[in-house]
């Protein structure tokens, strides 16, 4: 399994997510020896530093969020000798590329641009890099989200990038599909006959999928106040698991049978008017509250100086599907930061019985498919009550935890999408056509929202998002999971 050597330029190499998410991951697939030594890590950044002072920054920062590995300092030592530092402001014209150059002498060498920069700067680092002659055959460049802000700057940046680069050499990072329970999915549904036939407007009520989050903003007020939850969860993140839980089956498993289906998905989102927007889509902020026990401030205190915003950190979207499979059956979309837990989940909420004999009659079944955290699957059955009297049936869950049936150790999903991305294999990124359709449903949705017509309701720090949110569920004689 062993991956030759390449290099791999990353720009933004002293941001957040570099050092939170992608030199850890580096770190640990380094360490499982899926690659050796001879791999270079050449970081950019405008920042003027040294190699060595870069090297320090990097080895705290590994020490804190890869504590485990990082502990062996041999190991340590030597993946931080693959990494270089060069201080490159890439918008001014002036800067100097001699180190990258230099570094990047081997022409036959996979070669891959991950830009984890402000998306503004897309299109001009990838001219800057055709400028400096360092785009070879063997080059690809992956893509950080969010791809813009709006259709138009999304199809602005994919047409800057693809001046430079051919759609099969972009990558763009979902790290949702880079999730073991995401692609399970995949698993779940086409390998499992039983549970396919299921997969339908027959025999589901609904679908339930939220990505919970009980951390605030933190430091990255000044992106997410721009962003909000509508840009930064569900344009991305949720609507790629939604084209994961709804889509038919692909052809194969190729990238593109399985793009072409999930754009199918895309496509098939019924488009919301403003009207629609009012009744289906709910905005909230979080105000102060407790989480895990401790007193959290509000959004607006997170963001500093007591600032106002009128910036969404919750939404919940009712949609549907309009194709054969899904006909009527309501999608309810939710997402918050300062939740009352951090849970990524799905549920396919069954019918009720049509004709119902027992004594009581139970809440319909359900599967709940758990992504994170403790990756795994429940099925909820209506089952015999032994403790009551007449035949009363009552529900009970058959529970499987991947962690405990596969017994390893689950790689983070940057882990994967890193080195999908050096081996080539585009299977989990996102293709060009995907990001714009997205754009396309989403945007009326924020369009609505720019003209307050999906007010914005605040929410203690802790709880499940605005009060309205039950009365969106309620309507279809629904209820979100955690109140079943
Ligand atoms: C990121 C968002 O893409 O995903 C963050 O920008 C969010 O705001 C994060 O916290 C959530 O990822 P995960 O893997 O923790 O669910």
């Amino acid at each position: 399994n062993l991956i030759e050597p390449f290099d791999f330029i990353i720009f933004g190499a002293t941001g957040d997510l570099t050092m939170r998410k992608l030199l850890p991951a580096f770190l640990r697939r380094f360490h499982a020896g899926e690659f050796t030594d001879d791999a270079r890590l050449i970081c950019i950044a405008r920042s003027e530093l040294t190699v060595e002072k870069f090297r320090q920054q990097v080895r705290s920062a590994l020490k804190e969020f890869a504590s485990d590995i990082s502990k062996d300092n041999a190991t340590l030592d030597r993946f931080l000798a693959i990494l270089s530092y060069v201080p490159i402001d890439a918008t001014q014209p002036d800067s100097d590329w001699g180190p990258v150059r230099d570094a990047l002498k081997d022409q036959d060498r996979t070669r891959v641009f991950y830009l984890a920069t402000a998306p503004a700067l897309y299109a001009p680092l990838c001219a800057a890099l055709a400028e400096h002659k360092l785009i070879t055959r063997q080059s690809r460049i992956v893509l950080e989200k969010p791809i813009g802000v709006s259709l138009k700057t999304a199809t602005e940046i994919n047409d800057g990038v693809g001046r430079y680069f051919p759609e099969e050499s972009i990558y763009r990072i979902d790290h949702y599909l880079g999730k073991e329970g995401v692609q399970n999915l995949l698993a779940l549904r086409f390998a499992n006959p039983v549970l396919e036939k299921l997969w339908c407007a027959d025999a589901i009520e609904h679908v339930q999928i939220t990505a919970a989050e009980t951390v605030g903003v933190g430091t990255r007020g000044a992106y997410y106040d721009e962003s909000g939850a509508m840009r930064d969860m569900v344009q991305n993140h949720l609507l790629q698991v939604l084209c994961m839980v709804a889509m038919d089956a692909p052809a194969s498993l190729s990238a593109d049978d399985l793009r072409n289906e999930k754009l199918k998905v895309l496509n098939a989102l019924r488009p919301m008017t403003p009207d629609m927007v009012r009744q289906n889509v709910i905005r909230g902020q979080y105000i102060a509250g407790r989480i895990e026990d401790k007193p959290v401030p509000g959004y607006s205190e997170d963001l500093g100086h007591d600032r106002t915003s009128n910036t969404e950190t919750f939404v919940a979207i009712r949609t549907k599907i309009r194709t054969a499979r899904w006909g009527n059956v309501p999608f309810y979309l939710r997402t918050g930061k300062r939740m009352a837990a951090k849970s990524t989940e799905i549920v396919l909420q069954f019918k009720q019985q049509v004709w119902p004999i027992f004594t009581n009659t139970p809440s319909p079944g359900r599967l709940v498919i758990r992504i994170a955290p403790d990756e795994g699957l429940s099925l909820v059955v209506a089952s015999k009550d032994p403790g009551a009297g007449g035949f009363r049936v009552r529900n009970a869950a058959l529970n499987m935890s991947y962690e405990n049936q596969f017994t390893i150790e689950y790689q983070d999903s940057y882990e994967r999408l890193l080195l999908d991305a050096v081996r080539g294999n585009p299977a989990l990124f996102i293709r060009r056509d995907e990001v714009e359709a997205s754009w396309r449903w989403i945007e009326p949705i924020l369009d609505s929202c720019r003209h307050s017509l999906s007010q914005l309701e605040p929410y203690p720090a802790g709880s499940w998002g605005p009060a309205s949110t039950r009365a969106l569920l309620a309507r279809d004689g629904a209820m979100w999971h955690e109140d079943m």
